[in-house]
């Protein structure tokens, strides 16, 4: 069963052919990120049109990648929410002209739940289910319960900056080039980065929340770096010391340990409400692109462990945003007896309804 997938959602402009769910056969991605360095965040006008330019030719690659023809498809997948309406609106457009073209049927895929399923693929064996999930990206931090692979319960969101987005900006405040996540996570690596060096706060909000938040962390870095700002009738706070790159890199591994620690209370939250309303999980299902950090995977792998869950983290090649995890979640909710019509309609935002624990 080969599933085409589509993923336009933000910035890359991704296709792929995956068999039978879980099988990649290829992934091709056409990357903007030189079109939007300059502007230090992703312009919404500027994106929708490099799809319109990107869509076609990367539609062909990854057929021709994948060493089949447009006739041997048999479903085609497009993430066509949540994300930058321009751009979905790309992505939802090409999909119905292909599904139309081929005679094949069209499945509408929720490209937050596809990050879950993405370190299912090239793997032979599902996950034990029910699982934990995590969503960890530059748009969405969220946690699930997944009672089926094709199936996602929200039990807690951010409430504010998304942790790719916190990593972005505090990379941004230490004068690193945009994406900064990536390369504030490598400054972190340093064998000499002390993670100890600055005591940045992790957010913890109501006793038993399952939400996030991720903006008092980013306003740290930013007092941390530019100085506490002087309140009236106070005397003013000492200047912070100066950007030198060993402060550079000890602030990047204090930061690195608040915003791991912060995703890693709540999963064990999570685990721990879940078990108290009788939902034992057996794995750990995460991605989205802050799943490529350093830290936070090695957080995750020892969870998994001490408490024996099988844990399912994508390849680095499936962290970022990538049309295989789009065709993977389609190719599997076809097969489960799911899909859309040519009605299908491109949306801003997630409909993954919540759940909760009580
Ligand atoms: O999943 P993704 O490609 O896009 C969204 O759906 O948002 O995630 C991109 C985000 C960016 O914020 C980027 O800085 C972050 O993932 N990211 C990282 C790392 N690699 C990518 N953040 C921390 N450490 C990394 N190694
Ligand atoms: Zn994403």
């Amino acid at each position: 069963m080969l599933t085409l997938g589509f993923e336009t959602s933000c910035d890359e402009t991704a296709c792929a052919v995956v068999r039978d769910g879980h099988r990649v056969l290829s992934n091709a991605i056409a990357t903007q990120t030189e079109l939007h360095e300059g502007y230090g965040g992703v312009v919404p006008e500027i994106a929708g049109r490099a799809h319109v330019e990107r869509i076609i030719p990367v539609m062909r690659r990854s057929v021709s990648d994948a060493g089949v023809s447009l006739r041997d498809i048999d479903a085609v997948a497009v993430g066509h929410r949540p994300g930058l309406i321009g751009s979905l609106l790309v992505g939802v457009s090409a999909s119905k002209a292909a599904a139309l073209a081929l005679g094949v049927p069209l499945v509408g895929v929720d490209h937050v739940q596809a990050h879950l399923v993405a370190g299912t693929l090239d793997t032979n064996e599902d996950p034990p289910m029910p699982a934990l999930g995590l969503v960890v990206s530059g748009g969405h931090t969220a946690m699930y319960y997944i009672p089926s692979l094709i199936e996602a319960r929200r039990l807690g969101s951010t409430r504010d900056d998304a942790v790719g987005e916190a990593y972005d900006k505090a990379a941004t405040i230490l004068g690193l080039q945009y994406p900064g996540g990536p390369r504030l996570d490598k400054l972190a690596q340093h064998p000499a980065a002390d993670p100890y060096s600055i005591e940045f706060p992790v957010s913890r909000l109501e006793d038993g929340s399952l939400d996030f938040s991720f903006s008092g962390l980013k306003t740290a870095m930013l007092y941390a770096v530019k100085g506490v700002p002087v309140r009236k009738g106070r005397p003013g706070p000492p200047p912070p010391p100066p950007l030198t790159d060993v402060r550079v890199r000890d602030l990047a591994a204090s930061f690195q340990r608040a915003a791991c620690h912060a995703v890693m209370l709540k999963m064990g939250r999570a685990l721990e409400a879940l078990a108290d309303g009788g939902i034992e999980c057996r794995s750990i299902l995460a991605g989205g692109g802050v799943t490529a950090n350093s830290r936070l995977r090695k957080e995750l792998t020892s969870l998994a462990t001490e408490r024996n869950l099988e844990l399912c983290l994508p390849k680095m090649a499936y962290c970022l945003d990538n049309a295989a995890m789009i065709a993977a979640l389609g190719g599997r909710r076809f097969m489960a007896g799911v899909h859309d019509d040519l009605t299908l309609r491109a949306h801003p935002s997630s409909d993954i309804p919540a759940y909760t624990v009580l």
